[in-house]
Order: structure tokens, then C-alpha cells, then sequence
């Protein structure tokens, strides 16, 4: 064995055993309000771009993405579902998402710093279809939720950004409210939704201002 394969070996071989100690003894920090290290961070995120680069391929949007129809579908569930996380325009911040590591990027701003080029559509498709491991970003399918949703919900978030606060309610009181195939209908939302997602209705008051 030559010296430079001894070395490869010998410093692999040094770097699953520090791996190993340091998970064993418990000096890896999981708490959420502990930031990963710049270069972990980093790690996750291009990985996280290449999986979901590889898994989007075959993926066509529909090509009525702009029709204000699919938009509005979209708004009422987002509303419901999403701006718990996510936000909405003239909402900075909500106690959801201010605890959430990675923290959610905040949809209704175009600048979330994530790749928007081509693919923009179907990479938002994928991530709300499937949801993203460890991240706290659900995978609605599992949920119920069918694709002409989703495809609905794609429409409404890629106009979100260029949206008034005014224009957000106005779509979201036109909408027929949390209404996707697999969702329950009726008035009443389950108990967890409420309280994780709608703290106006829960009579959780903490000064967070949702659209209605
Ligand atoms: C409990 C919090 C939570 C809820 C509710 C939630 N998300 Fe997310 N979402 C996240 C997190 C966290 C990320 C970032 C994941 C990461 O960085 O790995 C994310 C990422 C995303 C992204 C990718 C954004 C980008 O450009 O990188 C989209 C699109 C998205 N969510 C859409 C939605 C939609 C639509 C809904 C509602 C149906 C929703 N999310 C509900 C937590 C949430």
C-alpha cells in the first residue's frame, strides 16, 4: 500500500471515529435555537438543492399557473396552512416561525435567497408535495392534499411576493377557505391546526395579526 493511501485511510478513519464520539457523548448540539455551523448549514443546503434538482426532472407545471383562479383556490389554503410559517404580506413575524430552525423563508418577499431560475414551479411542487426531512416543512400529499391543490397553492405563492396586504385578504375572503381535496370541510378544523396555525381562533392572543 503506497503512503498517500495509507494516509487517505488513516485521516477516514480519524473522521468517523471523532463522528462517533462526538454523537455518543451527546456534544452535538440539537437544540433549535442553536445554529448550525456556517459550513453544516451550507452542507444541508446544497444538498437539499441536489436532491431536489435530481427529483423535479420529470415534473411539468400545468400551464395555466397565472389564471387568477388556480391563484385564489390557493390563497384560502394558504391562509389555513401556510402563513402560520411562512407569513403574509404586512406580517413580519409569528411566534411559530420565529422558533422554527431552519427558520421558514418568509414567501411573500421574493428575496428568500434560494435558487427562483427555471424549475422555480416544479421545485415549489415538489417541496410542498413532499416536504423537506428534518426541516419542520410538511409533505401535504401525506396530508391528503391532491395535486391540482397543490398546483393551486404553486400558482398563489409564485404571486405572493408582488401582493399588498390589502390585495392578500381581498384574495383570501374570495377564496373557498381551506378547501383541498382530503381536507375536512366542514367549519371546524381539527384542534392541532387551530391552535399551530390560527392562535386568533384558538383564543391563543399574542398580538401575532392573521388574515381571517
Ligand atoms: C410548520 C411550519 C411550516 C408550515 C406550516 C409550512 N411550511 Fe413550507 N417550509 C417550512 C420550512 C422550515 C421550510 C424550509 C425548509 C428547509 O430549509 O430545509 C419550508 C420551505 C418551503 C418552501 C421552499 C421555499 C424556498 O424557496 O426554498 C415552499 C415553497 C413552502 N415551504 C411552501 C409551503 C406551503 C405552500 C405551505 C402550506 C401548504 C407550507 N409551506 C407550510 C415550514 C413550514
Amino acid at each position: 500500500m503506497s503512503k498517500t493511501l495509507v494516509g487517505v485511510v488513516a485521516t477516514f478513519l480519524a473522521a468517523i471515529t471523532t463522528a462517533g464520539v462526538v454523537v455518543y457523548t451527546g456534544a452535538f448540539d440539537v437544540a433549535a435555537d442553536t445554529p448550525h455551523a456556517a459550513v453544516t448549514f451550507r452542507l444541508i443546503a446544497f444538498a437539499r438543492e441536489r436532491s431536489i434538482a435530481r427529483r423535479i426532472k420529470d415534473i411539468t407545471p400545468p400551464g395555466d399557473l397565472g389564471d387568477v383562479t388556480r391563484v385564489r383556490r390557493g390563497a384560502g389554503n394558504y391562509a389555513a396552512m401556510c402563513s402560520g410559517c411562512h407569513l403574509e404580506p404586512g406580517v413580519e413575524t409569528s411566534e411559530l416561525r420565529a422558533g422554527l430552525y431552519p427558520q421558514p423563508p418568509n414567501l411573500a418577499k421574493s428575496a428568500t435567497g434560494r435558487s427562483h431560475e427555471a424549475g422555480d414551479a416544479a421545485r415549489k411542487f415538489w417541496i410542498v408535495k413532499h416536504g423537506i426531512k428534518a426541516s419542520g416543512m410538511p409533505a401535504w400529499s401525506k396530508g391528503g392534499m391532491e395535486d391540482a391543490a397543490i398546483w393551486d397553492l404553486v400558482a398563489f405563492v409564485q404571486r405572493l411576493p408582488k401582493m399588498s396586504a390589502s390585495e392578500y385578504r381581498e384574495l383570501v375572503e374570495s377564496s373557498e377557505g381551506h378547501s383541498h381535496a382530503g381536507s375536512q370541510r366542514s367549519p371546524v378544523r381539527s384542534s392541532a391546526a387551530k391552535g399551530i396555525l390560527d392562535p386568533h381562533e384558538s383564543g391563543h392572543r399574542n398580538g401575532d395579526r392573521h388574515a381571517r
